[in-house]
């Protein structure tokens, strides 16, 4: 195969993210925020080869001309419930008159995916990934949960691997409703032949440890049973209100801790002396009409902080990523170079992932070319379809190539 290099030319600011190139050390994953401006990037092989100021830019064998716009990491969506079947806009418009959101509308969900074929779970899901792509998600994570039988979790994860890499067993959504006199008996379940069918095709696992869904002791012996099986940890934790899940999660060495919506200090002191990072979903307040959670809190107590959708039928059914950025800036307080850093790096971090996130040297060339000079139109144009091109690994994968 011949390589082609491309230099993605006047960039009016090239947000990077970039880890300090100088410190001489391995390839560590996405730094600080960062941004250059007047900027080039030159992409080969699927990676970013070369950024730096458009003036000392070196040739190419192609060129494309940002016209001043803005360039960004491609977002990490690092918490999502792509698979599914069904919709749940009557439970949504009850609650917007009044009724509140309960963990037990996942209940009929289950119900019409396990009515589905694998081909309409499939293809449901691969419609939701196109919509993310479009929408500049170049990463996304994707859970199962709506099955909860084996053969229905094994044929939601498969589904989740046709659409991504970074796949979460998600058995331990609720209890559904056949188990309900023995919940006992489902986490064996779970933690025994559901585990074993899904495993061969997950990254991670993930408990919804929440009073309604599972307790702490529960979802101990989940998480150790899916780590036996070589999946690593991550909860949903505190986002009905307080509880064990938070704490739970840090002990357990889990990625993420996803919610967070209701913390004690000691739940924030346990984020902050931890490696596991709080994902914040804007999203779910918003449709959920919760209060929001106190990112502020978190992130002045040092804690890594991202941001996601949880794109789902019931608490949030949004996948947009420029939705969610525009919230936390809004509504969560987050400075625009926070929240577009929690939903690039912040994810990466969430995914434990060094390759995206940034557009460091050597990290894939998931860009995203915004309609506007700068990240924060991201923030100051909610609503507005910014995103004008998406690059994945280095190809042209939503919207066409710029041109002066
Ligand atoms: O992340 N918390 C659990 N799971 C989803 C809700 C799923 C649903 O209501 O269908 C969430 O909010
Ligand atoms: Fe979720």
């Amino acid at each position: 195969m011949i390589s082609v290099s491309t230099l993605i030319t006047n960039i009016g600011e090239l947000v990077t993210n970039a880890p300090d190139a100088d410190d001489g050390g391995p390839f560590a994953g996405p730094g600080p925020f960062a941004a250059i401006a007047d900027a080039a990037l030159v992409v080969e092989d699927g990676r970013v080869a070369w950024s730096g100021p458009a003036s000392r830019a070196p040739a190419a064998d192609e060129m494309a001309d940002c016209g001043g716009r803005a360039v960004l990491p491609g977002f990490v969506d690092s918490h999502a419930h792509l698979v599914f079947a069904g919709e749940r806009s009557a439970e949504f418009a009850a609650r917007m008159a009044g009724t509140p959101y309960r963990a037990g509308g996942i209940r009929s969900t289950v119900a019409a995916t396990r009515q589905a074929s694998d081909g309409q779970l499939r293809a449901n899901a691969g419609r939701l990934a196109a919509e993310m792509l479009r929408q500049g998600t170049t990463t996304l994570e994707c859970k199962s949960g709506y099955g909860l039988t084996v053969d229905d979790e094994r044929r939601s994860v498969a589904a989740a691997a046709g659409i991504t890499g970074e796949v979460t067993f998600l058995g331990a959504h609720v209890v559904p409703p056949e188990f309900e006199s023995d919940p006992g008996a489902y986490v064996d379940l779970v933690c025994g032949p559901m585990l074993a069918a899904c495993a061969p095709q997950a990254r991670w696992i993930d408990v919804f440890c929440e009073r309604g869904a599972f307790g702490a002791d529960e979802a101990r012996a989940i998480l150790a049973a899916g780590r036996a099986a070589g999946l690593m940890p991550r909860v949903h934790a505190n986002q009905l209100g307080p509880g064990p899940g938070v704490q739970l999660a840090v002990e357990a060495g889990a990625a993420s801790a996803d919610h967070c919506t209701y913390l004690t200090d000691a739940d924030v002191d346990a984020l902050a002396a931890g490696a596991t990072v709080a994902t914040l979903l804007p999203g779910v307040e918003f449709s959920t009409r919760q209060p929001y959670p106190d990112a502020r809190r978190l992130l002045d107590a040092g804690v890594t902080v991202a941001i996601a959708t949880d794109c789902n039928p019931g608490s949030c059914f949004t996948s947009s990523m420029p939705l969610c950025i525009a919230l936390a800036v809004r509504e969560m307080r987050l400075t625009t170079q926070e929240a577009v850093w929690a939903a690039t790096a912040g994810g990466a971090h969430a995914l434990r992932r060094a390759d995206v996130g940034h557009l460091g040297v050597g990290a894939s060339a998931d860009l995203i070319l915004l309609d506007g000079p700068s990240h924060a139109y991201l923030a100051y144009r909610p609503g507005v379809p910014l995103i004008a091109t998406v690059w994945r690994e280095g190809e042209l994968a939503a919207g066409a190539m710029p041109t002066a």
